[in-house]
């Protein structure tokens, strides 16, 4: 494949960032045009950030799998769009071939059939990191149904509120999922999500561990054993469903600063010419290049640099199950080396966990393939930044940081390797396309160069989110009712005298633990579900590799004892009701906590002792009883 909109100079990236802007539709039209449609758009863009409505490509039809894999058959038929290392280094490697994947995505999307699925439909996937997650996401698109992966991470209770929420009737899961020394029980979680949900039709469940679990008559079905059927069907083909390019595609589950996590919805057009975009452009895909992205495909970075952006590109995406400090803190590198990868896409706080172990992990180990570093997920601090740049580019690898949501669908603020330049800690440069906006507190915009706001974005682009599945209401208060006609992305952020951006993190009570978005209201329903618990709150503090930890205050009123005994309870109970990612790091037993007079909790005392910044604790006046604080600064973890 070639890419004519790839950016290679300097220059290349100011024209097409002033094309973008003078003319949108012209500009994504040209880049929307080098994809395979079978009926071209009939407009461009629709859209009004007041309702919102954002479409791009309407009228256009497309099937996204015959993107990713159909049209490159004739020519990369033979290259490996999937190379899989698993978790255990002494199990064999796979690799799948873009013929491979087109034959399996085509069975697994004639199982889904087979077992009622049809346009429109919610398949809920809950797996490891097997190839199969990557071929049941593509299974679902094929046959026009929506996917929604969830992350192996969270518990029966996020499951169930996931399917509820979607209205899933289909669900995709594994026996179990290694990573690292650990087993993970996946399809008994599902077992228990489902004991409130009966409305779930379908349970397909692919070996992986070979643990025992319950398999129920007339519901649950082994992958394998479907596979088979279909083969007896002799039917070597699953003709792709035809797409309106805003048809959705799939939904993906973040945490907001309010409530339960919300259901982001990305449609096929826009989000396909988007992410392939940014790949291209962003990592400098060269083809040949081997791409490992180490995220999981339960998050957005999954979902764009693993499956959808490499695979558009016709690229080989390299995917590993397990987690980089196990069997120790060499994997990484072990895979870089063993594959010869070219590009590698991080998380900082993975970076932060790897210099911990020193540079006796790197011995012997060839990092010479690689060509671009990128990081994405949280603030880069520059020490990781120069370590990373040291010690695994040698210095010869561009950096790009690479900022971006769920929402998003794909990088929007981001250096382009080696085409513009890079600066430690700043994600630098908008992207064409996107048209980045500081403001004030009251919605003013912030001018110039050497200043400070609330990031928000004025245009779309066609990988924004489109709405909140099930809940359009929520998408608009969420996202574009705090500034009018803005979509407000909840990062502050500076812009330097050159004009380059440096996310400072989020304004509102949305944590970043390990690069991972967990909701401070989300947390505090968890520990207030706890017997014994009357209230708590829950603020981030600096944490050396994770970025941000999680703090808890808890007003305790339970049968009194083992102080120690009481937080590994409330741990176990927030792992039960989100997961084990939003266990609290800390928690503090407290008799109050400091609230203004009408009731509201002063979360910025809370994080600044959190900090361990008892000094300067600013204004305490308006609270109802000052004392409280002089207990909490004194009291004891
Ligand atoms: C943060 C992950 C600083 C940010 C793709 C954002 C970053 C949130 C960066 C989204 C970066 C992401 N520098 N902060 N390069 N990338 N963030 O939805 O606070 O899991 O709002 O998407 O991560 O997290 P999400």
């Amino acid at each position: 494949m070639s890419f004519p909109y790839q950016l290679k100079t300097t220059a290349d990236y100011k024209a097409a960032y002033e094309k973008s802007v003078q003319d949108p539709e012209g500009f994504w039209s040209e880049i929307a045009s080098h994809f395979t449609w079978r009926k071209k758009w009939d407009t461009v863009l629709n859209w009004d950030f007041k309702k919102p409505t954002i479409e791009w490509f309407k009228g256009g039809k497309l099937n996204i799998t015959e993107n990713c894999i159909d049209r490159h058959l004739e020519k990369l038929g033979n290259k490996p769009a999937i190379i899989w290392e698993p978790n255990d280094p002494g199990e064999h490697h796979r690799v799948i071939t873009y013929r491979d994947l087109h034959h399996k995505v085509v069975q697994f999307a004639n199982v889904l059939r087979n077992n009622g699925v049809k346009k429109g439909d919610r398949v809920c996937i809950y797996m490891g990191m097997v190839p199969e997650l990557a071929i049941a996401v593509l299974a679902a698109a094929r046959i026009g149904a929506i996917h929604s992966v969830i992350f192996g991470g969270f518990s029966a209770q996020s499951i169930a509120d996931r399917l509820q929420d979607a209205k899933a009737e289909f669900i995709v899961t594994c026996d179990g999922a290694y990573r690292g020394n650990k087993e993970i029980p996946l399809k008994s979680v599902i077992d228990d999500a489902l004991v409130q949900c009966p409305f779930v039709k379908r349970v397909i469940v692919l070996t992986r561990t070979r643990t025992p679990i319950s398999m129920i008559k007339g519901r649950d079905l082994w992958w394998e054993d479907e596979i088979r059927l279909v083969e007896t069907q002799g039917s070597p083909d699953c003709p792709a469903e035809e797409m309106d390019a805003e048809d959705m595609l799939f939904i993906l589950y973040t945490s907001g600063s309010t409530g339960k996590p919300k259901g982001v919805v990305h449609t096929v057009g826009g989000y396909m010419v988007y992410t392939n975009y940014s790949f291209v452009n962003v990592f400098q895909y060269q083809p040949g290049d081997v791409h490992f992205c180490t995220a999981d495909i339960g998050w957005i970075t999954g979902h764009s640099y693993i499956v959808y952006g490499p695979l558009s590109a016709g690229a080989t995406s390299l995917m590993f199950e397990g987690v980089p400090t196990w069997p120790d803190a060499g994997r990484f590198w072990e895979i870089v080396d063993k594959y010869k990868v070219n590009i590698l896409y991080t998380a900082p706080t993975a970076i932060r966990s790897l210099m911990g172990f020193g540079l006796e992990p790197l011995k012997n180990r060839d990092l010479s393939s690689l060509r671009v570093l990128g990081t994405v997920g949280e603030p880069i601090n520059e020490e990781a930044w120069a370590w990373y740049d040291e010690n695994i580019g040698k210095k010869k690898c561009p950096i790009v940081d690479t900022w971006w949501q769920t929402e998003t669908g794909g990088i929007l603020i981001s250096n382009i390797a080696g085409v513009t330049p890079a600066k430690p800690t700043f994600a630098t440069l908008p992207l064409p396309g996107v048209q980045p906006i500081l403001v004030d507190e009251n919605g003013k915009e912030v001018e110039g160069n050497g200043v400070s706001g609330n990031l928000c974005i004025k245009f779309p682009w066609p990988g924004m989110l489109r709405t909140t599945y099930g809940d359009h209401e929520r998408a608009r208060q969420n996202y574009f009712a705090t500034y009018e006609n803005l979509y407000f992305t909840g990062d502050g952020c500076l812009r330097d005298e050159d004009g380059n951006y440096r996310i400072t993190g989020r304004v509102d009570d949305v944590l970043n633990v390990s690069g991972h978005r967990i909701g401070t209201a989300e947390v505090e329903n968890a520990i207030n579900m706890h017997t014994g618990v009357v209230e708590s709150a829950v603020v981030g503090y600096p944490h050396d590799i994770k970025g941000q930890g999680i703090y808890a205050y808890v007003i305790f009123q339970g049968h009194q004892g083992d102080d120690e005994l009481t937080r590994k309870d409330i741990m176990s109970t927030v792992s039960r009701i989100i997961g084990p990612i939003a266990k609290p790091d800390k928690i503090q037993f407290v008799s109050g906590l400091p609230k203004t007079r009408s009731g509201k909790i002063m979360r910025r005392i809370l994080r600044k002792i959190a900090e361990g910044e008892t000094s300067n604790l600013g204004d305490t006046s308006t609270l109802l009883d000052p004392g409280v604080v002089d207990e909490i600064k004194n009291g004891k973890l």
